[in-house]
């Protein structure tokens, strides 16, 4: 069947709204009805061809989605038609409809609506998995989260919130740090300080980085951590990767841990979806409060992605199909 999709025929060109056509599902596959599409940086690099799992043009971009499944693969078992779905489509979510492995998807509960949905499995499962799995954050550790009101930097306030830390927030004004203060951050500090370094040595001694930025504040906050610090590598939003320098790794007995939520789906995909399912519960229970702060009609995506480029978004952009 073809629908409208915003497609990217060259790398580097801007998605443009074309007709689109899917195949019927492979034997493993649900093929979903969209109705709302989360935004990510990563969009952005993937359109650049920067991301490590572009696709070979054409492509949709369009990690995360909610909809409902329209049509299953003859080996699925695990979906009916007509189920409410959210998955990590990995791209293909600016669409009226996409494949997507069974695996990727998750049953969505009464209790959590399709713009939530959209804007959900990425950024909590990111946080969750990075803070909780790998940096094995404690209660009443310090932890510091660059790019605070961005769509990963948030959650990962209300989970170190959640996880019982005391959570240091580094946002860009004062819009950006009320609403990381309305995640519960205990502090907040401007990232366009001159001196990161000394405000973070300030409010320390902290125990785990969470660094979706890079460059010259990923440094800082690396270099501000205490003692068998950990410094988590989220991402490089700022286009640079921080220099780590071995020698100040080794005097201060400091880690630094690699992550990739996608890569989980690859090599421990039940780590994934009992991270995802725990986070459901939260949800459910009003534990976290995802924050969208724009759902934008698809003819509108476009704008979307230039609000995440130019870091006017704050939280989760979603489109809305
Ligand atoms: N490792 C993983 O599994 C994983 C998963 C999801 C995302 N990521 C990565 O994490 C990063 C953030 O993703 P996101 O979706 O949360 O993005 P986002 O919503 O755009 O947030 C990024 C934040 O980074 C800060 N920033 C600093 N310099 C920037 C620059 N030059 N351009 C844009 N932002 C800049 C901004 O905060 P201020 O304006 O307040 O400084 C912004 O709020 C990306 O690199 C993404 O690829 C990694």
């Amino acid at each position: 069947m073809t629908m409208p999709a915003m497609v990217v025929s060259e790398i580097g060109q801007q998605p443009q709204q074309i007709p689109w056509k899917i195949p019927a599902p492979a034997a493993h596959d649900v093929s979903v009805k969209i109705s709302a599409c989360g935004l990510n940086f990563a969009d952005l690099l993937m359109i650049k061809g920067e991301y490590q799992d572009t696709p070979v043009v054409p492509f949709v971009p369009g990690m995360e989605i909610a909809g409902e499944i329209q049509a299953i693969g003859p080996d699925v078992t695990e979906f009916k038609l007509g189920q409410r779905i959210a998955a990590f489509c990995g791209h293909g979510g600016l669409a009226g409809e996409t494949l997507v492995q069974a695996a990727r998807c998750i049953a969505l509960p009464e209790t959590m609506d399709d713009v939530t949905a959209a804007a959900f499995p990425i950024a909590y499962g990111t946080s969750h998995l990075a803070l909780g799995h790998r940096a094995r954050l404690q209660a009443g550790e310090t932890l510091v989260v660059l790019g605070a009101a961005g769509g990963v930097g948030l959650t990962a306030v209300e989970i170190g919130k959640a996880l019982g830390a005391r959570v240091i927030a580094v946002a860009r004004g004062q819009e950006k740090q009320a609403l990381a203060r309305t995640a519960g951050a205990d502090e907040v500090v401007d990232s366009e300080t001159d001196d990161l370094l000394g405000a973070l040595r300030d409010l320390g001694p902290i125990h785990v980085a969470y660094d979706p930025v890079g460059g010259a504040a990923g440094e800082a906050a690396l270099r501000a951590l205490g003692p068998e610090g950990r410094h988590l590598l989220i991402g490089f939003a700022s286009g640079d990767l921080p220099r780590l320098r071995p020698n100040h790794l080794l005097v201060k007995n400091t880690t630094v841990i690699g992550f990739n939520w996608g890569g989980y789906l690859a090599f421990a995909p039940d780590v994934l979806r009992e991270s995802l399912a725990e986070l459901v519960k939260w949800h459910a229970a009003g534990r976290i409060q995802p924050h969208v702060s724009q759902v934008l009609p698809f003819e509108r995506a476009s704008e979307g992605l230039e609000m995440l480029r130019t870091r006017r978004a704050t939280g989760k952009i979603v489109v809305r199909l």
